[in-house]
């Protein structure tokens, strides 16, 4: 039998950095994660980072690689129509944005984190939660072919869409709200020099596309595809093609194709669980709520999270105040309606939807209002850079 103060679920980034965070203001904890520290850093998922974000990461003395190496964005791009509009983040709404990979981020955590040995365990199998809705709640798990308990304090529920924290909460005790979406992303990576100099969102009739990157000579480019496509039925030729079918001329004529070394398809979704706590379990990030990646929210989202967690239960055993943790869910979930709503719109203004010549002829109005209003123009600015604490 182990006792810590907090037992967290889950080595992503929500876990690893609320580890982190906690270790810094003194409060002990350990993480249990499924699977081995190369799987998990080896994941390519989301590459732009908010400012709050970055100075999260900061905080927590992780931010030296991700500053030296994290490309600093002012703007982004809207193409529709065969042209263009640039979305000037930094003159609109006072702030950047930070391109890092996630996989990038997952290093730094993971190494900061082996500082202390025993701290992170990994390929733990059979987790499962007890007593969450006691002040003595505990954990059951397999590690290295023996069965193990953890006792604690908290439990965070930092596993993902697909993990057993939330699971473990009755489910009378939540309300879920679901949005699918009817297709995917097809992300492609690729050392090859980015198209241009900041992201590029495309608005098109044979679908979204999207021009981003994750350094001067690493390029992620992704399509919209339907939800049932399969990864076997686009060889890259395929891939590029689309791509370049997609752009204005003036970007198709700069792009440069190349062997990928990672493609994947992911379905779409809006989703968040309400409250995110039962007792002393706390669900943070994606176990909580999923959002589109158009916009890429979701790993800030997850950061956000982190933070008001970590003050909560800081302020816990600092001050013996439960306050902060029982404003937790309520707290969290302000900033993740509102990036929901975001993401819901950002999505529906730039995908291809159905045939429907109506809708069509809105999303370009409303293109034409974003390139031709300031007000709009800042709404977008704000809600990108993501929208302060409050
Ligand atoms: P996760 O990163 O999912 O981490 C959960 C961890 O828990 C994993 O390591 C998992 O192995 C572990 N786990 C699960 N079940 C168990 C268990 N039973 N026992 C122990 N451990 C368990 N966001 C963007 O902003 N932009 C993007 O472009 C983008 N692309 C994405 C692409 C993909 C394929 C996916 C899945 C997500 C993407 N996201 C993107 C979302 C972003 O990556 C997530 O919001 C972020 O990873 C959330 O971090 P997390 O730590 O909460 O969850
Ligand atoms: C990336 C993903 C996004 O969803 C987004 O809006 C911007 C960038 C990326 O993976 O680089």
């Amino acid at each position: 039998m182990r006792r810590t103060q907090v037992a967290i679920v889950g080595a992503g980034p929500s876990g690893l950095l609320l580890s982190q965070l906690l270790a810094s203001q003194g409060v002990d904890s350990v993480v249990l994660e499924r699977e081995s520290p190369e799987h998990v850093q080896g994941r390519i998922r989301a590459g732009l980072l908010e400012w709050t974000t970055v100075e999260l990461l900061q905080e927590a003395g992780i931010g030296a690689r991700m500053m030296r190496e994290g490309l600093v964005h002012d703007g982004f791009d809207v193409a529709f129509a065969d042209g263009g509009h640039r979305i000037d983040l930094k003159g609109l709404s006072g702030r950047s944005m930070l391109v890092y990979g996630q996989n990038e981020l997952q290093k730094d955590l993971i190494e900061a984190r082996s500082a202390e040995p025993d701290t992170v365990l990994w390929q733990v199998h059979d987790v499962a939660l007890h007593d969450i809705g006691t002040c003595a709640p505990r954990l059951t798990y397999a590690h290295a072919d023996r069965r193990h308990e953890l006792h604690c304090d908290f439990v965070a529920g930092c596993d993902g869409f697909h993990g057993v924290s939330r699971a473990a909460i009755p489910v009378e005790k939540l309300t879920q709200y679901e949005r699918t979406y009817p297709f995917g992303w097809l992300g492609l990576l690729a050392d090859v020099p980015p198209l241009h100099e900041e992201l590029v969102y495309v608005h098109h009739e044979r679908g979204f596309a999207l021009c981003s990157m994750r350094s001067h000579g690493r390029s992620r480019y992704y399509v919209q595809c339907p939800l049932e496509d399969k990864i076997e039925h686009w060889p890259d030729s395929r891939f590029w093609d689309e791509l370049h079918a997609r752009l204005p001329e003036r970007y198709a004529r700069q792009l440069v194709s190349g062997p990928s070394f990672e493609k994947s398809i992911v379905p779409l979704r809006s989703f968040v669980t309400e409250p995110m706590h039962f007792g002393r379990l706390y669900l943070v990030g994606d176990a909580a709520h999923i959002v589109p990646p158009t916009g890429a929210k979701g790993l800030n989202l997850a950061a956000a999270d982190v933070r008001v967690l970590a003050q909560g239960i800081v302020e816990f055993y600092r001050a013996g105040s439960p306050t902060l943790l029982e404003e937790y869910s309520a707290r969290a979930l302000g900033r993740v309606w509102k990036a929901t709503r975001f993401s819901w719109w950002f999505t529906t203004l730039l995908h291809r939807f159905s045939a429907d010549p109506f809708a069509e002829r809105l999303q370009l109005a409303e293109l034409e209002y974003l390139a031709g209003s300031a007000a709009a123009a800042r709404s977008l600015a704000e809600n990108y850079v993501g929208l302060s604490f409050d």
